[in-house]
């Protein structure tokens, strides 16, 4: 085969029995205990299957377990349930429930289905099913693998759709022509696991998605279920190589017209990424959501218009488009204050950050690359965003200043005397308020 070898081969000798004891935190395993006593007390077959199993091989941890049961999936739920002293939600429209373990520990339960789509990514019609439906039915071969929890062949690896090899071999590939059709989400878990895991598209499963995208199917999908598996990427461990891939493929201007990367784009999207490991590393506190910063990275540099209209096709909440923006105009407004005033005082690096969202910084170290400037967002970062004034608003009560918007006023100035060294002590606090008294005036 042409493609290139994975990394992340599996060890050829599986031991999956071993490879659980060794990689699953205990509660799990017990967990996978319990619902094997289970099956077998009521008779019924169950199965780990998809990216779990895909993880086991793997050896990646992933503590999320899908069990497929041949039978009466929502009833093994509850019998889980009732065996661990947990609870369980469902079914949903799918037949699926979720079992809940009293330290938390979550684990899916399905009725093993098969099925059908009524028309291009129509959410499936489905239908109970053996195993080999259920494994047939999912997106790629990686994703096909299961082992029993129970019977004779418990912990034996099932493989009956070349999986075990295109994951030794790092390719994903489709089960069938149609999947992308039915399902245009896949064509983006296809770019998630392929950027995830380092592994390439099989040659005919790249033309079927290309095709896919070709026929307009992602503008079929649902602005949820676009904002999803968009959201999955962003926040997941590879986004810049996710969109980088999405616009080689020319994938984003399915998604809008006005979504198309340019070299400047791609570098800024990077250039997040370093800052973002960088603060990790120097200030943790500071690192928030990853989706709003790349969301805010990829949109930069957009009229508000069309940030609307991609936040609208992406059936975003008005508030979260408007926080969007709210955000990227804070980075813009830092910036321009940074990058235009030459001697910055701390109160003003204070004044142009305050309002910044401290979750998109990273955006902002990386339209600056000004050493002097990058300076000054550090030190904001390590002192002064902590900086208090020393005197309170019943301080300044007590001095003389009557209640209302001034003490609010007055208290911005002390802050900003003290953080330029003109009010390091508390006296020096207080004769500056005692100043604006007498004045008449704020400071
Ligand atoms: N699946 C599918 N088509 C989709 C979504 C999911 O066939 N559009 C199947 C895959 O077999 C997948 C399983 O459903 O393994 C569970 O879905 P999900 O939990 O989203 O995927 P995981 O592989 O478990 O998780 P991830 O890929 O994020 O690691």
């Amino acid at each position: 085969m042409d493609q290139t070898p994975s990394t992340l081969n599996p060890a050829p000798a599986l031991n999956l029995a071993e490879r659980c004891q060794t990689r699953l935190s205990r509660s799990l395993q017990q967990l996978l205990r319990t619902s094997a006593r289970t099956a077998e007390a009521h008779g019924t077959g169950v199965y780990a299957v998809g990216g779990f199993v895909r993880d086991v091989l793997l050896g990646v941890s992933n503590e999320d377990v899908d069990l497929t049961v041949e039978g009466d999936g929502v009833a093994f739920a509850r019998h889980l349930a009732a065996a661990i002293d947990g609870t369980w939600k469902g079914p949903s429209a799918f037949g699926t429930a979720v079992v809940i373990a009293r330290d938390g520990h979550k684990i899916d339960v399905a009725t093993a289905r098969r099925e059908t789509y009524k028309h291009p990514a129509a959410l499936p019609t489905v239908v109970p099913g053996s195993l080999r439906d259920d494994l047939f039915r999912r997106d790629f071969s990686i994703n096909t693998l299961a082992f029993a929890l129970n019977g004779p062949e418990a912990f034996r690896l099932i493989d009956w759709y070349g999986g075990s090899t295109d994951l030794a071999e790092g390719v994903i590939r489709v089960l069938h022509n149609r999947s992308f059709r039915d399902d245009p989400t896949r064509i983006f878990r296809a770019i998630r696991l392929e950027q995830r895991f380092g592994f390439v598209l099989h040659r005919h499963t790249l033309r079927l998605l290309q095709r896919a995208v070709e026929k307009r199917c992602i503008e079929l999908l649902s602005g949820a279920r676009l904002w999803r598996e968009l959201r999955l990427m962003l926040e997941g461990e590879s986004p810049v190589a996710c969109l980088r891939r999405l616009d080689e493929l020319q994938i984003l201007p399915h998604i809008d017209a006005a979504l198309v990367l340019s070299p400047a784009q791609l570098a800024l999207l990077t250039g997040v990424t370093d800052a973002r490991i960088g603060l990790a590393e120097t200030h943790p506190e500071v690192i928030g959501r990853a989706w709003p910063l790349y969301l805010a990275t990829l949109l930069y540099g957009m009229e508000a218009d069309p940030i609307r209209r991609i936040g609208t096709r992406l059936a975003l909440a008005p508030r979260a488009i408007q926080e969007l923006l709210a955000g990227m105009a804070a980075v813009e407004a830092a910036c321009q204050r940074l990058r235009l005033e030459v001697d910055l005082r701390p109160s003003a690096v204070v004044a142009a950050l305050r309002t910044l969202p401290l979750e998109l910084l990273p955006l902002l170290l990386a339209l600056s690359p000004r050493g002097d400037v990058r300076q000054l967002i550090r030190s904001y970062l390590t002192a002064w965003r902590h900086v208090r004034p020393g005197l309170t608003g019943d301080d300044l009560k007590r001095l003389g200043v009557p209640q209302g918007p001034q003490i609010g006023r007055l208290l911005t100035c002390v802050l900003a005397a003290k953080l330029d060294g003109e009010a390091p002590t508390l006296e020096a606090e207080e004769s500056l308020v005692r100043r604006a008294v007498t004045q008449g005036q704020d400071a």
